[in-house]
């Protein structure tokens, strides 16, 4: 069904105000973050700066090759596209070109370049048709390839972690960075990339997504033979649970991935996790940060609300499944507008949109400001209103 079958006048009308809420706000707070990469914002509401961090060799991760800096670019490149105004295109670039940096710095990067890389030089590059922006995504697109396991068939998630051995760890936040293989294989027309991405999709669909449509966020592989080794709960409650942002990769992320191959497989495993999250979204629309955690602490995750919304109208346009289509639409409607009514700052007190968002379950942060659920937000709105542009 297409978005405007499925929404009232009276959404769209809400829809549209929230647009230009959007804009406005973002055009004072582009001005006063200019320079910076945020992530999020400080006890005086104003937004930190990740590329200002000095971290040491093996701490690039935590600077500029943090893995969230992609989506600053990602917002205003999503404004660019919606008001035409150059600033947002000049922003973007400078963001994208300190960005190379990271390039050089090997422990920085791991298997996020695809939500680095997309948001910031491939929205570039589908916007303006810049050459420089086209190489930053195949570069990345190739660091990602290098990071595919051939005996496991998964791609490696992060590289150390401590004193863990992560060799055979793949997650499930994956599922948004192989976007990155597809496009480079549409790109350059070498096969090898959408290869890599869904001989990964298939060992997700087989060894993440359960009987129950919901998701584990980390499987660690034997990286020498394949084959489980175990299961963990990651940044959810517990080994078993449902970690909402996690449920949010998946769906969106089995949508994009069907939206590139046209397999079927990938729209059936997007629905059932999609049919999962309905079934578990509250009446309120407040996500929490698990959908098995307990009553309390109360800890929210307004990240994955706002990223799940995304996806379940993503989805709602793809399924043939009208019954489906129509549920999908009016989840992602409650959770936006739950978010907009109630965990949002629309004043100059704070620089970022969307409150209470949560790192993990259990390491935190708790209900603070996230770069990225304001990128899934304004993303979701622009699908609603028409304004925006398919990034991944
Ligand atoms: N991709 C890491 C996270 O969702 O927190």
């Amino acid at each position: 069904m297409t978005i405007e079958e499925m929404l009232s006048e009276e959404d769209l009308a809400w829809a549209g105000d929230v647009s230009g809420r959007i804009q406005e706000k973002m055009s004072r707070v582009t001005e006063r973050t200019r320079g910076k990469i945020p992530y999020t914002t400080g006890p005086d509401g104003s937004y930190d700066d990740r590329s200002r961090m000095d971290p040491g060799e093996k701490d690039w991760g935590n600077g500029l090759a943090w893995w969230t800096n992609g989506f600053w670019p990602g917002i205003l490149w999503q404004l660019y596209h919606a008001c035409k105004d150059r600033r947002y295109e000049q922003a973007a670039r400078e963001t994208e070109e300190k960005m190379d940096a990271c390039f050089l710095h090997f422990y920085g990067l791991h298997h996020d370049v695809g939500f680095m890389w997309m948001p910031m030089a491939v929205a570039d590059y589908r916007l303006t048709g810049s050459e420089d922006a086209k190489r930053r995504g195949l570069l990345a697109a190739q660091l990602l390839a290098g990071r595919y396991n051939p005996a496991g068939r998964f791609i490696r998630a992060w590289n150390e972690v401590g004193e863990e051995d992560t060799r055979g760890w793949a997650i499930i936040d994956c599922m948004f960075n192989i976007s990155l293989l597809y496009w480079a294989s549409e790109e350059t027309g070498d096969p090898r990339f959408k290869e890599i991405a869904m001989n990964h999709a298939d060992t997700v669909m087989e060894h993440f997504i359960r009987p129950d449509g919901s998701s584990c966020h980390i499987v660690e592989f034997d990286p020498f033979q394949g084959g489980v080794v175990r299961t963990y709960g990651g940044q959810g409650y517990a080994d078993g649970s449902a970690w909402t942002r996690g449920q949010a990769w998946a769906l969106y992320g089995f949508s994009i991935s069907f939206r590139h191959t046209g397999r079927q497989e990938y729209l059936e495993t997007a629905q059932r996790v999609a049919d999962y999250f309905v079934a578990h979204t509250p009446p309120s629309g407040i996500i929490p940060v698990d959908f098995c955690q307990p009553p309390s602490p109360a800890w929210e995750d307004s990240c994955g609300a706002c990223a799940a919304a995304g996806g379940l109208i993503e989805l709602a346009q793809l399924t043939k499944d009208r019954t489906k289509a129509v549920q999908y639409m009016a989840c992602a409607l409650r959770i936006l507008r739950a978010i907009d009514r109630d965990r949002s700052c629309w004043d100059d007190t704070c620089d970022a949109i969307v409150k209470n968002c949560s790192g993990s379950y259990h390491g935190g942060p708790h209900h603070i400001t996230m770069v990225y659920a304001d990128y899934f937000f304004i993303e979701a709105i622009f699908k609603l209103t028409g304004e925006g542009f398919f990034i991944w």
